[in-house]
């Protein structure tokens, strides 16, 4: 690489080598930046060792380990340099030991970059308390796990604006890269902002995730389809239409063609838990599901499949239930339509399959930007959407080319999104609609088959409650209304927003103990 095209930071100083930390700095010693690393794990030490040893284009003399933060701090030490710290380690007190430790080497214009899956207070935590000694903290969200950390992942840092602006030259090169070739990285705003986005991607990967586990399986135990039938589809799937470029299916493709060295499938033997939240070593989604909560945002899709994730972790525990319940309930095939004709209605099937998998892709997508749009306007934090969208275009979890075009073109005309339901935006509206009787097929002949599709169904009761203007919620309000004098609005009375009614009617007055007594209890 000619000097002049090198990187802006030489050197940095990375904290945390584990499965991504490691992953990143190889990458970033591919571009030619000088990586001193300290972790208190001699287990990541020598496995990036070995790693660096075995990764080729001569990164592995750019690969310093360092003993602690002072022997860290003292190798990027240059004159009238600001020195670049790069995190990635477990969130809360671990992020807090580290910037403790490094905190007496610290001086003036140094800038922490925290790649970690941080909770956004804990980085407006951090800021304000580096920010006075004018040392940068910014949180930035990192997606796509090991392998695009290796090779480039989606970034979205956010904090103090020079800061960020320093360090966007070097992210700009090492981030992951969209088809157009332009860089999965934009700043995002001031604060924990970065961050925040990130904590939305986990969300609405959550929902996306329990999606295509579900189709998967309705595919594989009431279809009947053998793990390599299931890879083609999903590969023509990826190929063109509304799953396309879409970095679950494409990842499901492998999944379902992977064989161990005896010939066996191995998603054969995986079992069929899910416990990052419940052993507290990751579950950011909780954090999203928490957040939609704080900010009254229904967001059915990812909040359902939260719980289901909680509910397949502790397996021992499902298997005492399902003795409780006599062997509970066993998928069965699916009927299809047009029984004389199998083949054909199978395909049919299948397509709807596709839908429904689209149309719960993109309510976990409207969900999520759904929790960010109140956030963004609680905090004024002005983000720009088209910017976001763009990161979410290549190297990251939720990489959905169809969603994302689709999106963008929303987020062009900002007039439509201002201040409302992205579902309230005529194409996506069109989308969905178009999807609607299919995700509905694929539910009820699920329910029928007992399969699970909690995901799914959570979506198809989302578009139908949110596009409906007579919901069971009119007796809720009654019921309220009795009880606690939460008061109503008349239908006559307007579209009706969300503040507080004006009538309240005495349903049955309140009666007193000597009430009963003169006469009845009712
Ligand atoms: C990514 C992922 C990653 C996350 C895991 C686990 O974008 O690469 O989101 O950051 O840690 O997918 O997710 P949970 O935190 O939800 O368990």
């Amino acid at each position: 690489m000619a000097k002049n095209d090198g990187p802006e930071f030489e050197k940095l100083g990375m904290i945390g080598v584990g499965s991504m930390g490691g992953m990143m700095s190889l990458l970033y010693a591919e571009y030619g930046v000088e990586i001193h690393y300290y972790d208190p794990s001699e287990e990541n030490v020598n496995k990036l060792r070995e790693y660096a040893r075995n990764a080729g284009h001569n990164v592995d003399h750019l690969i310093v380990h360092q003993n602690d933060y002072k022997e860290l701090c003292e190798s990027l030490e240059a004159p009238n340099e600001p020195k670049l710290f790069v995190f990635s380690i477990p969130h809360g007190a671990v992020g807090d030991e580290s910037v403790k430790g490094l905190r007496p080497y610290l001086k003036k214009g140094d800038i922490i970059l925290d790649c970690s899956n941080e909770h956004w207070t804990n980085t407006e935590r951090r800021q304000k308390d580096l920010e006075p000694d004018g040392i940068h903290y910014i949180g930035c969200g990192v997606s796509g796990g090991y392998q695009s950390a290796r090779h480039g992942p989606s970034m979205s840092p956010g904090g103090n604006s020079e800061a960020l602006q320093k360090v966007m030259p070097f992210l700009q090169r090492v981030a992951a890269k969209d088809k157009q070739g332009r860089p999965c990285v934009t700043p995002i705003g001031p604060g924990g902002s970065g961050h925040y986005v990130k904590m939305v991607h986990n969300g609405i990967e959550q929902g996306m995730m329990s999606a295509v586990a579900e189709v998967w399986y309705i595919m594989n135990r009431c279809l009947g389809m053998e793990y390599d039938e299931i890879a083609n589809i999903f590969e023509s799937w990826n190929a063109k239409g509304p799953l396309r470029d879409n970095f679950l299916v494409s990842i499901g493709i492998d999944i379902n063609r992977s064989k161990d060295k005896d010939g066996n499938y191995v998603l054969t033997n995986v079992q069929d838990k899910v416990v990052q939240d419940a052993d507290d070593s990751e579950g950011t989604g909780i954090w999203t599901c928490t957040e939609t909560i704080r900010l009254h945002v229904p967001s059915p899709t990812i909040l359902t499949a939260h719980s289901f994730r909680l509910g397949s972790a502790d397996r021992s525990q499902r298997l005492a239930v399902n003795k409780s319940f006599n062997g509970g309930t066993q998928p069965s095939k699916i009927k299809l339509a047009g029984s004389d004709d199998n083949t054909k209605s199978k395909t049919a099937f299948i397509n709807d399959l596709q839908h429904a998998l689209f149309a719960t892709f993109l309510c976990s997508f409207i969900q999520g930007l759904h929790i960010l749009k109140r956030m963004d306007a609680q905090q004024s934090w002005n983000l720009d959407y088209r910017n976001i969208i763009q990161i979410w275009r290549g190297g990251c979890i939720i990489q959905s080319d169809y969603i994302s075009d689709l999106l963008d073109h929303v987020f062009e005309q900002p007039n439509e999104t201002d201040d409302g339901s992205l579902l309230s935006v005529a194409s996506i509206g069109d989308e969905l609609s178009q999807a609607f009787t299919s995700l509905k097929n694929v539910v009820l002949r699920s329910i029928e088959a007992d399969a699970y599709v909690p995901s799914l169904s959570a979506t198809l009761e989302y578009i139908k409650y949110s596009a409906s203007t007579d919901l069971p919620t009119q007796f809720m309000e009654a019921e309220l209304d009795f009880f606690g004098a939460h008061n109503y609005d008349l239908k006559s009375e307007g579209p009706g927003k969300p503040v507080k009614g004006r009538h309240h009617y005495e349903w049955r007055p309140a009666r007193g103990i000597v009430d009963d007594e003169r006469g009845g209890g009712k």
